[in-house]
């Protein structure tokens, strides 16, 4: 921890140097000196300011700095904004809001401001896990099964790609268009995070030594990823186009149905056969470095769902009329596409039995997750009798983190907390 106390101790208690000592000690330096960058040379230190002689540069500055108009940023804020001066809680809104939204506080949605400090206290990077074993296991020609090794290089293959869309969507999209601050900072935090899932995937790709244009075009060149792939992007087209404004029911509909399409469905859905395949290889002592990755994955993805699926519960409180039954059905619709793209990728990625699990059984699975898709967004569950094959993958989500806002609170996280592999 820096503590403001300790600064200049260090200098304080050394010992004085001697002008002996000071020679022994700065002739080395000269040697290390080739690698280092070249230092300024050493300058008197001016007891005045009239020491300081200045090009004309600095002079330039010096006359704006003076004559800045203090009001000119101001006013152009005051103009986009319709609720000037200081924000109070009940102008905040998830879209289309007038007040400042460079006033963080006070909070109106605390979920959000909770969901950024359990985001950060869950920081992990790619390079914390030991990857050695995957390495020995990838490159032996008997420790994995065709059939397995499918499973990795197809999942890297639309995983890779896909946290780029996510965080795509999020920068060049919704960051603009949800107007509220502590939402902007969990999206910030979020796209901290996807940056670092896509890293983790280029991370295990480069330890395997897979061919890299083999693996990233996978979204472009094997159909059950690139359906998923160019589903979710046609969600996005138009709503990153920066001449794109919410405010009517039209555009503030198309907003809503990106908002689903990327919590709900791509990462609500798509990532869920790919997560139990990778954590399923795990649980087998199979390439236990790349499935602890997908599990600090899963971690910060369930937040990102809930997140998400917060963000639209409130949006629909804020604004009933966008909840018609026009776009209840087309929510519906959307999460049941989904669900069928995901159960072909499913069956695609495994034509028959593998790691104690078939298409079928990850259908039910699907179809599980699409019934509590459909419920956290107040919809009728779609598939009756259907029951989670996958036990094991709940414990890992643990529901008790997955619950979102309207359901719970989140209060079990802390920095850099370690993953228990059972
Ligand atoms: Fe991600
Ligand atoms: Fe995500």
């Amino acid at each position: 921890m820096l503590n403001w106390d300790e600064y200049g101790k260090e200098e304080n208690s050394a010992p004085p140097v001697t002008p002996e000592v000071k020679k022994e000690t700065t002739a080395p330096k000269a040697e290390a000196q080739q690698s280092e960058p070249p230092q300024p040379a050493e300058t008197a230190v001016p007891t005045k300011s009239s020491d300081i002689s200045e090009g004309s540069r600095a002079a330039a500055a010096r006359e704006a700095v003076k004559n800045l108009d203090e009001t000119a940023g101001m006013e152009e804020l005051d103009e986009m904004m319709a609720n000037a001066g200081r924000v109070q809680v009940d102008q905040k809104m998830m879209i289309n809001c007038k007040a400042d939204l460079n006033q963080l506080v006070p909070f109106k949605y605390d979920w959000a401001w909770q969901k950024y400090l359990d985001g950060s206290a869950n920081h992990w990077m790619p390079q914390e896990i030991n990857m050695t074993n995957d390495i020995v296991l990838w490159k032996s020609e008997d420790g994995l099964t065709e059939d397995e090794r499918v499973i990795v290089k197809r999942n890297l293959g639309f995983f890779s790609t896909a946290d780029s869309l996510v965080a795509n969507n999020l920068v060049l999209a919704l960051y603009r268009l949800i107007t509220n601050p502590e939402c902007r900072q969990y999206i910030l935090r979020q796209s901290l995070e996807e940056a670092i899932h896509t890293h983790a995937y280029q991370y295990c790709i480069e330890s395997l030594g897979m061919d890299e244009g083999e693996i990233f075009n996978m979204y472009r060149e094997i159909p059950c990823v690139a359906r998923k792939a160019s589903w979710g992007l046609k969600y996005t087209q138009e709503i990153s186009d920066p001449d794109f404004k919410t405010g009517t029911e039209e555009t503030d509909k198309q907003l809503l149905k990106n908002l689903i399409a990327f919590y709900c469905v791509l990462e609500g859905i798509f990532f869920y056969c790919g997560f139990t395949q990778i954590l399923s290889m795990g649980r087998r002592n199979k390439m236990t470095g790349t499935a602890e990755q997908f599990q600090y994955i899963l971690r910060d993805e369930s937040m990102h769902v809930n997140f998400g699926i917060d963000v639209i519960n409130q949006i629909k409180i804020e604004n009933p009329h966008l909840w018609d039954d026009e776009m209840k059905s087309e929510a519906a619709q959307m999460i049941l596409e989904g669900t069928e793209l995901e159960i072909q990728y499913a069956r695609d990625t495994m034509p028959r039995g593998v790691l104690g699990m078939n298409a079928a059984m990850m259908e039910e699975y699907l179809k599980f997750i699409a019934n509590r898709r459909l419920t956290q967004l107040g919809l009728d569950e779609e598939f009756t009798g259907v029951s989670n094959p996958f036990p094991w993958m709940s414990e890992i989500i643990d529901l008790r983190k997955e619950k979102n806002f309207f359901e719970t609170r989140v209060t079990e996280y802390q920095v850099g907390g370690a993953l228990n592999w059972e």
